[in-house]
């Protein structure tokens, strides 16, 4: 949440920092800004996304070749102009951007104004900009850096902040604390960002931060230390990350892309891990920790939102093939609930940025604890990727699009690569069935591709049904979540009222909203819950619910009893979830275009969830 961009350098800083903030736009739109040394320290900054900034500060003196930007997701104080970042401390002295939440602001802020300090805005970071002026002022000696470190030295929270002091226009100051900043090594010139993103087109030589480190840029070099003032030695890493990925190419909307791109991510997912005669799966990152695995007398898996749905996925399917006890856990409920962990737990920990401030919070816990923590993440270099024992990228490519989709079957696939292969090795499954359940992995993308064949199809039937006000999603089994996921697209991306159900809980409560208004989806291929699923379609047909069925190819008993229909391929029900989650992406997507919604960035929501 929130996105932080820097540059210091010889280029014009201000281009280089809007582009990058376009790029982090995912991660927070209500309001963008910028800090420059030009002539002298000036904030530039307005309410909404960037190309609002850009409109406003058309005709004024935007040259300089250090600078800071932000694009903000409201924390404290509604998005406006006035709690917009950067902010200065009350003397003009510093500039600050900050993502993250400074937890015991109010006591400080009390404190300063016990000072003289006030108040412009109502946010928690001009309580630090005021609190590294107040350390300046104390000793004449002091160095930016220097009361960048005592201030942060006070503060209870998560931060990942750039500073300018107008009496040092030479350099950039940067620190971290629970929130992510990559310094990007160019040519005599540092770049600074949330992610890579910003940095992929100027460099691939990268350092990732790390908790409590703080940085000093200057043109002809950079200082690396901590909170504390010791030095701190440095791990340069190369980016994996092409340009092009950024892009939307033809696709209007990042959304749609990357639904389409998931043939492709699944494929890439696997790749190099499936034996060609389907008889292994090799997963390099778990190598060392599969006797663990192997051992453990029970698996917690946890994240959050569309993570947690794959998470249940995954639970379905290492206790049905591995027979291990699994738990499935919110990681904001885990990390405050004092759950009980053994060392001898595993803990698999789920998330597409490898940021999300509760997921890390929960590895956190269970790394105390003694648990062995694996996790599975698609952003290369995230604190969850350097901060778990082991673990296994998704290979998904960067997701912009806020709603995760490809990150989604990308997570799934990998943990039924998981599932399997711990079951293979426990000897729980037989031989012949594991080689045939790696093989219907290995053929969804296929299958994929003839599902998005049908884009059009599903459109038609977004058009029926767009001006619902609430919509019920059910699945059973392994579907269960992909009901729940479905709900969930839904919601975000064009705020129908959805709810995911499985769908034997359905005269447990549901039922009561059905009428000839609520479009009810459900996913009903043809797998040993078959039956049970159509007579819960019955029992809605005869309360006039509109029935819209995920049926499996060639279903003609559905399509009699259906209001609409959309195929999938036969396969596997534990790769099901694999195919049937698209046309739920596509009628989420669709339905939110009709209602003329921004798919890829939904009110209220940023990608990178690092605030709890
Ligand atoms: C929904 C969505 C969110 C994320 C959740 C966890 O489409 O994207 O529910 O899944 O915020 O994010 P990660 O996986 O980055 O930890």
């Amino acid at each position: 949440m929130c996105g932080i961009v820097g540059y210091i350098g010889e280029k014009e800083a201000f281009p280089i920092i809007v582009n990058g903030l376009k790029r982090l736009e995912y991660r927070g739109y209500d309001s963008a800004g910028v800090a420059l040394f030009n002539g002298t320290l000036t904030n530039y900054k307005k309410k909404g996304k960037v190309a609002d900034l850009e409109h406003a500060v058309v005709n004024k003196n935007l040259s300089g070749t250090i600078g800071i930007g932000h694009t903000r997701w409201a924390t404290h104080g509604e998005p406006s102009d006035d709690n917009a970042h950067p902010h200065s401390s009350m003397n003009g002295i510093f500039s600050i951007v900050h993502n993250g939440i400074i937890e015991n602001y109010a006591r400080l802020k009390n404190d300063l104004i016990k000072h003289g300090y006030s108040f412009q805005s109502e946010t928690d970071t001009e309580v630090l900009a005021n609190l590294i002026e107040f350390f300046y002022n104390q000793d004449e000696s002091m160095t930016s850096e220097g009361a960048v470190q005592l201030a942060l030295s006070k503060v209870v929270g998560a931060y990942g902040i750039a500073v300018l002091c107008k009496k040092e226009n030479d350099k950039i100051v940067v620190a971290r604390k629970g929130s992510p900043l990559v310094v990007g090594l160019g040519n005599g010139e540092y770049f600074i960002a949330s992610d890579a993103s910003p940095i992929v087109e100027f460099t691939s030589q990268v350092i990732y931060l790390n908790d409590e480190d703080i940085a000093i840029l200057q043109k002809d070099g950079f200082t690396l230390k901590n909170v504390q003032n010791n030095p701190v030695s440095l791990k340069v890493s190369n980016l994996d990350l092409e340009i092009g990925e950024l892009d939307k190419g033809d696709y209007e909307y990042f959304m749609l892309k990357e639904i389409y791109e998931q043939p492709k991510t699944i494929e890439e997912t696997f790749r190099g891990r499936l034996k060609s005669d389907y008889s292994e799966i090799v997963l390099g990152g778990l190598m060392n920790v599969f006797p663990k695995i192997e051992a453990a007398q029970r698996i917690i898996i946890i994240g959050c939102g569309t993570s947690w749905h794959a998470a249940l996925i995954a639970e379905y399917m290492m206790e049905e093939y591995a027979r291990v006890p699994v738990e499935v856990e919110y990681a904001s409920e885990f990390r405050y609930r004092k759950p009980v962990i053994n060392s001898n737990d595993v803990v698999i920990l789920i998330s597409q940025s490898g940021e999300t401030a509760d997921t890390l919070a929960a590895l956190h816990l269970a790394k105390e604890k003694g648990a062995t923590v694996i996790g599975i993440c698609n952003v290369v270099g995230s604190t969850l990727a350097r901060e778990t024992d082991a673990g296994v990228y998704t290979h998904a490519g960067v997701e912009i699009g806020v709603a995760s989709t490809k990150a989604f079957t990308a997570q799934v696939t990998v943990l039924t690569m998981i599932a399997l292969k711990l079951a293979r090795r426990k000897g729980t499954i037989d031989p012949e069935e594991y080689k045939a359940l790696v093989k219907e992995l290995a053929a969804i993308p296929e299958k994929g591709r003839a599902i998005l064949e049908g884009n059009e199809h599903i459109k038609r039937i977004a058009e029926k049904y767009y001006e619902a006000v609430n919509a019920l999603y059910l699945g059973r089994g392994y579907l269960f979540p992909v009901a729940l996921e479905g709900a969930l697209k839904l919601k975000e991306i064009s705020y129908v009222h959805a709810e995911g159900y499985a769908a034997g809980e359905m005269k447990h409560g549901p039922i009561a909203l059905v009428d000839d208004n609520l479009p009810v989806v459900v996913v009903a291929p043809q797998d040993d819950y078959y039956e049970k699923v159509v007579s819960n379609i019955q029992e809605i047909k005869a309360r006039k619910g509109n029935v819209i069925a995920i049926v499996t190819e060639g279903d003609t008993g559905l399509k009699e009893l259906a209001n609409d229909v959309i195929e999938i391929p036969k396969s596997h029900p534990a790769v099901a979830p694999l195919l049937s989650v698209i046309p739920l992406q596509l009628l989420a997507y669709h339905i939110a275009l009709l209602k003329g919604c921004n798919v890829d960035q939904p009110r209220n929501l940023a990608k990178s969830v690092t605030v709890e």
